[in-house]
């Protein structure tokens, strides 16, 4: 049994950390690291690099896929859903459900420049919750402070502030982490936003319901540890992506291979 797990780059490391724990399946992470930053692609761009990844993995031999994005989530999912043989999973409903189980009953969502303006949240919170108060701050600032490292630098606290001091003002009780990049900012983001505020990452809830699905796969079930049953794969620089996950993750990565997606760069 294999899960492909994929995002743009470092940020769906935040959804790998929580899955490791929860299944004892092989792990193939994809960071589309030549693609980075997702939140400025078009949707037709998003999907086409959906479909490469998905092959990949599919020849890999994975029985589901994980979209540890919110950005594709949002733009890519509705449009794929049902058109593959093997379950995808993606961030928005499980992020959703996590904010409804802890809010007051006004959230705040931090997001790429895709997410916020597909309106996936906005449209996701007023099925589920239609007295919610919903906020959405896009924040295409963010995700280069963390591909680069730079989870507590002088300028990521100068941003990050930028970002939240307008959904601050609204008065949020709720903090969506609405990209699985933010989880690491999630300190700086802590303490900026206050005590009253709760920070939400979806990234649990998402672990929790691919495991979920997969219950033969339960970790200590195949005998087996969970730790470094992961591959990873990028399509960037894998020296990079390993030196920078490591500084993130606090722990050391097995080799990082390179696989090459055709079309443009960034
Ligand atoms: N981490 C992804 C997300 O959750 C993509 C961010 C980006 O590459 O812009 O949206």
């Amino acid at each position: 049994m294999a899960i492909g797990i994929y995002d743009s780059g470092l940020g769906g490391l935040s959804v790998w950390r929580e899955l490791r724990q929860q299944t004892s399946a092989r792990l193939l992470y994809f960071g589309d690291t030549c693609h980075v930053p997702y939140g400025e692609k078009t949707q037709a761009q998003l999907e086409g690099y959906f479909w490469e990844i998905a092959g990949f993995f599919l020849r890999q031999g994975c029985q589901a896929i994980v979209v540890a994005c919110n950005t594709s989530s949002a733009l890519v999912l509705p449009q794929v859903e049902g058109r593959l043989e093997i379950p995808v999973f993606g961030i928005i409903e499980s992020a959703v459900d996590a904010v409804l189980g802890v809010s007051k009953g006004s959230v705040g969502v931090l997001a790429t420049r895709g997410t916020a303006d597909s309106g996936a949240y906005q449209r996701a919170f007023l099925a589920s919750a239609p007295e919610m108060k919903v906020f959405v701050q896009s924040a295409p600032r963010l995700v280069p402070l963390v591909e680069s490292g730079q989870v507590s630098s002088q300028e990521a606290r100068q941003v990050v502030k930028e970002y939240l001091d307008p959904l601050l003002a609204e008065g949020i009780d709720t903090l969506l982490l609405g990209c699985t990049h933010y989880p690491f900012l999630h300190d700086l983001i802590a303490e900026l936003a206050g005590p009253s505020v709760v920070i939400v990452d979806p990234a649990p809830a998402l672990a929790a319901q691919v495991a979920g699905v997969f219950p033969e796969w339960k970790p200590g079930s195949q005998g087996k540890d969970t730790g470094y049953n992961t591959q990873f794969w990028v399509s960037g620089d894998p020296h990079t992506f390993k030196t920078t996950a490591e500084l993130l993750l606090k722990e050391e990565l097995p080799a990082v291979a390179f696989y090459h997606m055709s079309g443009e760069k960034t």
